[in-house]
């Protein structure tokens, strides 16, 4: 069959048609984990401790037996995508899935609620409009919810706490790699975490290393009633204003929702707040985030990289970088080496020295 110059076979074009139904219907597969979070399938099937059925696990979920066809449709679907897995006993649980236990550290159901709530899902729908928008400051956030994403976490409680427990609950995946990254702290006696929400990350690092002093530094509102203790305090201000003194000031997926004039702006005050510590030691900026473009990297990985920098384009003023972008940002603020190590999965860790 002949399409323009080029000649395609008819079994190529049926191929791309559903190539194109794959990812038009790609809410199918969200909405899908949600519902899966939603009913505590994973929990469920965990408590089981052995393979359960089709009618247990409708049974223990309390669903209308009625509903029993359409059950074992959802879990087709979630098995194909590997949330699930059967043997010839029944359902049972994949990595993915052990993942999203409201027991389990990492839990990693908080992130994918906030993710898939209908208010992060609206700015899409608007994004063919934003394109044509002349005002560059405006997020589609923005033009779905009249305020930037901070703004509305500020007055929306419901969306604020949902928000900082998703972010809370990505953190937790820190734990499976902190305490591999002793050189990091080696030497260090103190970290302000910059926009560290609740301080889970910072409390994972003191975990793994408690000699640390740690201080959270976040908006008002989101670090009010946060429980102080002897070795982590946590403090309302503005990062673009001023960041507290310390040996390491860390920027745990914070960097990736700026523009790079605000990461230049950020990292000029963390080197404000890392030189001349004492001793005449000098101390370096920490960030947590993804790096574009790794040739090593596994297609999935970058799928994902690719699929946050949009997001951070459609509900922030940020991207995700390069290596090249980032070194960019590094000499604009003054400092003159970095070190990536892909530590994290689908981030890495810089360190960056003045
Ligand atoms: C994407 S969240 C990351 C939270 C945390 N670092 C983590 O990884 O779980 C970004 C954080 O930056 C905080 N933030 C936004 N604007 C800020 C500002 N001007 N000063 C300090 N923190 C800010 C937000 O409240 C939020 O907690």
């Amino acid at each position: 069959m002949e399409t323009d110059n080029n000649v395609e076979t008819a079994s190529e074009l049926f191929k791309a048609q559903a190539h194109i139904y794959k990812h038009a219907f790609g809410y199918a597969n969200s909405m899908a984990l949600k519902c899966a979070i939603q009913l505590g399938v994973p929990y469920i099937i965990h408590n089981h401790k052995k393979p359960i059925t089709l009618p247990e696990l409708v049974s223990a979920l309390k669903l209308p037996s009625s509903k029993l066809i359409a059950f074992h449709r959802l879990m087709r679907l979630l098995v194909h995508s590997q949330f699930f897995a059967t043997n010839e006993l029944g359902y049972v649980l994949t990595t993915s899935s052990r993942l999203l236990l409201k027991s389990g550290i990492p839990n990693l159901s908080p992130c994918i609620r906030v993710m898939v709530d209908p208010l992060v899902i609206t700015p899409w729908q608007l994004l063919g409009e934003w394109f044509h928008s002349n005002n560059e400051k405006a997020t589609a956030f923005e033009t779905a919810h009249g305020v930037s994403m901070w703004e509305f976490c500020a007055q929306n409680p419901r969306f604020d706490r949902i928000f900082n427990e998703g972010m809370a609950s990505e953190s937790q995946m820190m734990r499976l790699a902190v305490k591999d990254c002793r050189e990091v702290f080696e030497g260090l006696k103190s970290l302000v975490d910059v926009g560290g929400g609740t301080g889970i990350i910072a409390k994972t690092i003191l975990e793994a290393f408690p000699h640390l002093k740690c201080t959270v530094l976040d908006l008002p509102h989101v670090i009010a009633n946060m429980p102080q203790s002897e070795n982590l305090s946590y403090v309302g201000g503005d990062m673009f204003q001023s960041i507290p003194t310390a040996d390491a000031i860390l920027f745990k997926h914070v960097m990736h929702d700026w523009s790079d004039e605000d990461c230049v702006k950020m990292l000029k005050r963390s080197r404000e707040a890392i030189k001349d510590r004492d001793n005449g030691r000098k101390g370096k900026v920490l960030i947590i985030d993804m790096v574009l473009d790794r040739n090593e990297e596994e297609l999935e990985m970058t799928e994902v990289k690719l699929i946050f920098d949009v997001m951070m384009m459609v509900l922030l003023t940020g991207r995700e970088r390069t290596e090249k972008e980032w070194e960019k940002l590094f000499l604009e603020a003054g400092f003159m080496r970095y070190k990536i190590t892909p530590v994290f999965g689908i981030r890495s860790l810089i360190e960056v020295f003045p």
